[in-house]
């Protein structure tokens, strides 16, 4: 699997999304098989929040890393409306108890909200000088929000990028590269949907003898400083991903797909689901 340094550390492109587990018992078993898989095929990376069935998706992964956090680069979202300089080591402690560890590698602000960028900063600063987590980061953040920000500490940034979304091509990707701030790229095989029945993904998956969602996560990732956390729980899902990076695109592939697809010409605001 091929890594790209996320600050200090080099993690693997392709992660694990959680989004939807966590939401019913009687898929635990399968979600928890699901990302153990995952982390044997190379896929050590692991994103999820205290939203994602309200702290039940941690509660999945709590389970699936135990025995082997090691292995395990773990990423975690606090709400913005716990981003306060209390409600962020609250936050934290709860998702820390519910994913059975001390530490969490990345933790992000999952969107931003009412309390100043600086409070959430200094929270999370805090948590790094304790240990409790390793990094932190932010989501949704648009080019006016990481001005904002103004700061270097940031690790990532975490926001929806997918063949039918490519307004961040316009100034959002350029913005994080020139921070040397890797983009995790979340929906990026459009949540399963239409974008995989699209003819000319069709086409090119056929001619490239892979599917058309291994097509769509090789063209995000032939970008150095982009990286993607597709979730998937069904087993053929999550070995067709793992090898996702593997597929090199060529110059026809990417002008056919730009035909459809096409890129912004000017700024657009950031989509967010
Ligand atoms: N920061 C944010 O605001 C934010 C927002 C949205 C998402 N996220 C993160 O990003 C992750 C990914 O986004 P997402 O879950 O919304 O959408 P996604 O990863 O684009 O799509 C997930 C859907 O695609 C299916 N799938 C997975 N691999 C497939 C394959 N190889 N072929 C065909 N279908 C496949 C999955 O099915 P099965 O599960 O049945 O295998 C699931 O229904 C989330 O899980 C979450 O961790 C973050």
């Amino acid at each position: 699997m091929r890594t790209l340094k996320l600050a200090d550390q080099p993690v693997p492109v392709i992660g694990q999304g959680t989004w939807r587990m966590g939401e019913d018992r009687q898929q635990r078993d399968q979600e928890i098989a699901a990302l153990r898989t995952g982390i044997d095929l190379g896929m050590t990376l692991i994103d999820t929040a205290e939203m994602y069935g309200e702290g039940g998706a941690e509660e999945v992964v709590g389970q699936a890393i135990a025995g082997r956090r090691d292995q395990v680069f773990l990423v975690s979202k606090v709400y913005p409306h716990n981003a306060s300089r209390a409600g962020v080591p609250q936050a934290c402690e709860r998702s820390l108890k519910r994913l059975g560890t001390e530490v969490i590698d990345l933790y992000l602000l999952h969107w931003r909200g009412q309390y100043p960028l600086a409070e959430t900063i200094e929270a999370f600063e805090r948590l790094r000088e304790a240990g409790k987590i390793r990094r932190w980061g932010v989501s949704n953040f648009d080019v006016a929000d990481l001005n904002d920000l103004d700061a270097p500490a940031c690790a990532a940034n975490q926001v929806l990028y997918n063949l039918e979304s490519r307004g961040i091509e316009f100034d959002l990707l350029p913005a994080c590269q020139q921070r040397q701030m890797p983009l995790m790229a979340y929906c990026p095989i459009g949540q399963g949907g239409a974008l995989l029945a699209e003819p000319v993904l069709q086409r090119l998956a056929q001619q490239h003898g892979v599917t058309t969602a291994q097509l769509a996560l090789a063209w995000l990732l032939r970008q150095e400083s982009v990286m993607v956390i597709p979730k998937a729980v069904r087993p053929t899902h999550i070995h067709l991903n793992a090898q996702a990076c593997e597929l090199q695109l060529e110059a026809e592939d990417l002008h056919a797909l730009d035909q459809v697809f096409m890129a912004p010409r000017r700024k657009q605001r950031l989509e967010m689901v």
